[in-house]
């Protein structure tokens, strides 16, 4: 009986996959040159956990999330998000004790129950970077350098970065206060969804993509008039900062984020070709959260990326095959043991290589390996087998070196060997 998987939960196969590899390596690159430490976290939380920083009204908590009861009545969810988990193990490794800074990646599945479409799935993959123990502008600015650096490792070109500031708990609440009364005033015009966000969420009405409901609040009020004087002079500082490190973002006004920890700057990466989805990164600051969980006032801000966006959006790098990549052939039975130990040392070598054991014709092993992206066959029968040897067919040039292996050699010498071979 066929099984099929689940809706919105897909594989990565070859050679899919392989882009994804080489993507995370750019990536990874990137994060050890700006100094950040892998963490890597379990998928399964406590439910509350991300209830209680996400917040209760926003969809992916009243709506998107995976969640079951344990066997002993715990209620746990699949993790929709990372930074609710990164704030936990923070506190819970320990980490919090230090004075110091800490700077945070991750990358892994994350789950959210959402209708699924191009660019949009239920198993999706992020890759999130946080930073916490400093609120000063300069490690905003820091960390959207970071956002944009990474983007362009990765082979991303055409995207922008916006960036807002959404306040803070001094004055998000008077802004939130006039939004809800401008959205009381053109409520008929606003979809259902939007009519039920003016109470719970009126922030998030600025995040509808309805062509009425954007025409109807073209003319609210802008979160800009409404910043206090620290959080308007913390803003300034990080635009002028991004300016003069070279970076590309433009001040978006109407930037909100869809989770209740953000506060101060708030940026996304934007890019076409992503079908009704759009952002291929977003993040901001975070300031309360820590302490929302009984740590100390640690400031904190970060981002993440997601992956599936990014392989659609990245140009696909030149393949980079660095060196010769061999197939060992054995022609008889007893050269089968010679060939899996030539292998296993031309691997340790750095050289990658396939074993096609015995059975079939040489002409089919053959054409397997030049399939394969062989460079070269290494052949053994009962004549090699006797002499230490193994026979070297050029796949490009189709010419043959008999016995210029020797099967006693050294990883090493067997991979310089077939590069002086390569380069004729
Ligand atoms: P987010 O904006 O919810 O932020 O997600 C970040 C990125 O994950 C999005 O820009 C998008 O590329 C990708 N993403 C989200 N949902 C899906 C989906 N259903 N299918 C495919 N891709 C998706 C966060 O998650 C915050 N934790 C980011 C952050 C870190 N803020 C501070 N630190």
């Amino acid at each position: 009986m066929k099984v099929s998987g689940v809706k919105g939960f897909h594989d990565i196969l070859p050679p899919e996959s392989a882009r994804w590899e080489a993507l995370e390596e750019k990536a990874r690159s990137v994060l050890r040159s700006y100094n950040f430490a892998e963490i890597r976290l379990p998928v399964l939380e406590r439910t509350e956990l991300f209830a209680r920083s996400l917040g209760e009204d926003t969809d992916i908590v009243a709506k998107e999330m995976y969640t079951f009861q344990d066997r002993d009545g715990t209620s746990l969810a699949l993790r929709p998000e990372g930074t609710a988990s990164i704030v936990r193990a923070y506190l819970e490794g320990g980490l919090a004790a230090s004075a110091g800074v800490v700077k945070l990646f991750y990358l892994g599945p994350m789950f959210r129950r959402e209708r699924p479409q191009k660019g949009r799935l239920r198993q999706f993959h992020q890759l999130g970077v946080e930073l916490i123990g400093r609120d000063d502008p300069a490690s905003d600015a820091e960390v959207v350098t970071l956002l944009e650096d990474l983007l362009r490792a990765a082979g991303a070109r055409a995207f922008r970065l916006e960036i807002n500031s959404v306040g803070d708990s001094a004055c998000r609440p008077l802004y939130r206060e006039a939004l809800r009364k401008y959205a009381v005033g053109v409520r008929d015009r606003l979809c259902t969804d939007c009519q039920s966000r003016i109470e719970r969420n009126p922030m998030r009405l600025l995040d509808c993509k309805k062509e009425p409901c954007r025409l109807a609040l073209a003319e609210a009020p802008s979160i800009e008039t409404y910043l206090c004087g620290d959080c308007r002079a913390h803003f300034e500082r990080v635009l002028t900062l991004l300016e003069e490190a070279r970076a590309s973002v433009s001040v978006n006004p109407r930037l909100v984020r869809g989770l209740d920890y953000y506060t101060r700057t708030a940026f996304e990466a934007l890019a076409p070709g992503l079908g009704a989805q759009n952002a291929v990164g977003g993040g901001g600051r975070y300031d309360g959260l820590v302490a929302r969980f009984g740590g100390p006032p640690k400031p904190a801000i970060g981002f993440a990326v997601g992956l599936e966006r990014l392989v659609m959006i990245a140009e696909a790098a030149e393949e980079q095959r660095s060196g010769p990549q061999a197939a060992v052939i054995a022609l008889v039975e007893e050269a089968e043991g010679s060939a899996l130990a030539l292998a296993r040392r031309l691997r340790c070598a750095g050289v990658v290589c396939e074993v096609e054991g015995a059975g079939g014709s040489l002409k089919s092993r053959m054409r397997r390996a030049d399939r394969g992206g062989a460079t070269f066959a290494l052949i053994i029968g009962e004549d090699e087998l006797r002499e230490g040897r193994a026979t070297v067919r050029d796949m490009r040039g189709k010419r043959d070196y008999s016995k210029a292996l020797r099967l006693e050699a050294n990883g090493e010498e067997l991979r310089r060997r077939l590069e002086e071979l390569a380069h004729g």
